[in-house]
C-alpha cells in the first residue's frame, strides 16, 4: 500500500470512529484531513503508476460489473470507508447524485464542476421520478481543490475533464443506505436510479438492442409490447435505444412505438421524449468532442454538450476567458474546432452574421438584412455559393449549437413523434 494513504485511511478511521462513524460527520472530517495533508503534496501520478505495476500492493483491487473512472484504482480499503484514485482521459460524468458521503480531491488535470438542482414533481417509483432539474453554478476545478460529497439530494453535480489526464482522489463510505437509490438526472427533468441493476430488463434491452440493429428478429413484435406494457424504466430506455437507432427503422413505426408508449403510460411519455432528444443531441456532441484534440475547442465543445442554455454556457465561458467579448472567445473556439466534418461553416462575413443574428435571438428579416449589410459585395460574386436563407436554416438547425441558440425564435420546435 502507499504510505501516504495507508496513514490517510488510519487518521480517518480514528476520527471516525471517535463520532460513532456518522456518516454525516464525515465529508467535514474527509475535508479537513486534505487541507492538513494535501495529496498533491504528497503524491505523484507517477507513484501511483509505480505501485500499481508492482509486485506488492496489500489489498485486491475490487470486481465491479461497471468500472467508474478511466480506470478506478482502490489505494485503501477499511470496513465503512475506503479511498480511490479515479482516473479520467475522455470521460465526462453524468447529472447524478450520491448514495454515499466523503470528498473528492483533484490531484492533476482540471475540471469544469457544475451543481444542479431537482425539484421533484411526481415520483413514479424509488428510482423514476420526474421534475424540474436546474442548473445552479458552475466553477473550474484545479490541483489541489476539494469538495464534500453529502448525500441524497443535497450534492447533484455533474464532472468534465479539461486534461487528460485529470485524476481525483476519492474518500467515500460505501453506502449510506437511507440515502439511496443513488440517481442519474436527465435533462430537462427525470431522476432515474442508477445503480442497482434491473437484471430482467439489462437482458431485454440487450436483445432489443440485436433487434434494432438488424441482427436478431423480432423487433415489430418484442419492442412494441414492452412499450405497453413493460415498467415506465424500461420503457424509457427502449424509447431511448430507438431513437438513437432512429435511422435504422421506418419513420411509420418509429412514430407508432411512441404513440403507442403514450397511449400505454400518458403524458409522461411526452417527457421520456424530451428526454430522448437530448440524450441523442448529447452524444452527437459527444463524438464530435472525441475527435478534438485543441484545447479551447474541447472546452467549448464540453459546454455545448453540458450547459442546457445560452445564459449558463456563457457564464461557464467567462470562466475561462474572463476578459474580453465573450461571444467573439466564443467565435475564435469554434474556428479552432472546425474541419474534419465536424463544423460546416466558417464563421467569416456573411456567416458571422448570421452566427451573431441568431444567438442575440434577432428574428429571421434582422438577421438577412444585417447579412446582406455586412457582406456588402461579397454576396454579388458568390451567386453560386450557399444563400444566407440557406446558411440561417442550417445553422438554426445546427445540433452543436443548440444550448447557444436556446432563446432564438428561429430553433425548430419539438414535436412528439406522429403528432
Ligand atoms: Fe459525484
Amino acid at each position: 500500500m502507499i504510505e501516504y494513504f495507508r496513514r490517510l485511511g488510519h487518521q480517518i478511521e480514528d476520527a471516525w470512529r471517535s463520532c460513532h462513524y456518522d456518516e454525516e460527520r464525515f465529508p467535514d472530517l474527509v475535508c479537513e484531513h486534505l487541507r492538513k495533508d494535501p495529496p498533491a503534496d504528497r503524491i505523484a501520478l507517477t507513484d501511483i503508476y509505480d505501485w500499481i505495476f508492482g509486485s506488492h500492493h496489500g489489498l485486491q483491487q475490487p470486481q465491479l460489473a461497471r468500472l467508474f473512472g478511466e480506470p478506478p484504482i482502490l489505494l485503501f480499503d477499511s470496513s465503512r470507508f475506503y479511498i480511490e484514485v479515479l482516473f479520467w482521459r475522455t470521460g465526462t460524468t453524468h447529472i447524478h447524485d450520491h448514495g454515499f458521503s466523503g470528498a473528492f480531491y483533484v490531484l492533476a488535470g482540471s475540471s469544469v464542476h457544475s451543481h444542479w438542482s431537482f425539484e421533484t414533481e411526481h415520483r413514479l417509483s424509488s428510482s423514476l421520478r420526474t421534475g424540474r432539474l436546474a442548473l445552479e453554478s458552475t466553477e473550474l476545478l484545479a490541483v489541489g481543490d476539494f469538495k464534500p460529497i453529502r448525500s441524497g439530494d443535497r450534492l447533484i453535480h455533474q464532472l468534465f475533464h479539461l486534461d487528460a489526464p485529470s485524476v481525483t482522489v476519492v474518500v467515500r463510505t460505501r453506502q449510506d443506505t437511507d440515502r439511496l437509490p443513488q440517481l442519474r438526472y436527465l435533462y430537462p427533468g427525470l431522476g432515474i436510479g442508477s445503480t442497482v441493476p434491473d437484471t430482467l430488463r439489462q437482458r431485454r434491452l440487450i436483445l432489443l438492442d440485436g433487434m434494432l440493429k438488424g441482427e436478431l428478429e423480432g423487433l415489430t413484435t418484442y419492442l412494441p409490447n414492452l412499450l405497453s406494457d413493460g415498467d415506465l424504466e424500461s420503457v424509457f430506455w427502449a424509447l431511448d435505444m430507438l431513437n438513437l437507432n432512429r435511422n435504422r427503422v421506418e419513420r411509420a413505426f418509429f412514430n407508432q412505438c411512441f404513440q403507442l408508449a403514450r397511449r400505454s403510460h400518458g403524458p409522461v411519455v411526452e417527457l421520456l421524449w424530451e428526454v430522448c432528444v437530448e440524450q441523442l443531441r448529447v452524444r452527437k456532441v459527444e463524438q464530435a468532442r472525441k475527435r478534438v484534440r485543441q484545447p479551447n475547442a474541447r472546452f467549448l465543445l464540453a459546454l455545448l454538450m453540458l450547459m442546457p442554455d445560452h445564459g449558463s454556457l456563457l457564464r461557464a465561458m467567462r470562466l475561462r476567458e474572463p476578459e474580453g467579448d465573450t461571444l467573439e472567445h466564443i467565435e475564435r473556439y469554434l474556428k479552432q474546432a472546425g474541419g474534419k466534418g465536424l463544423w460546416e461553416f466558417e464563421l467569416t462575413g456573411v456567416e458571422s452574421s448570421i452566427f451573431r443574428g441568431l444567438i442575440a435571438s434577432h428574428d429571421r428579416d434582422q438577421i438577412l438584412s444585417a447579412a446582406k449589410t455586412s457582406a456588402g459585395e461579397e454576396l454579388s460574386g458568390t451567386a453560386e455559393q450557399t444563400s444566407p436563407d440557406q446558411i440561417l436554416g442550417k445553422m438554426a438547425e445546427s445540433v452543436l449549437l443548440e444550448p447557444l441558440l436556446s432563446e432564438s425564435p428561429l430553433r425548430p420546435s419539438l414535436t412528439f413523434p406522429g403528432d
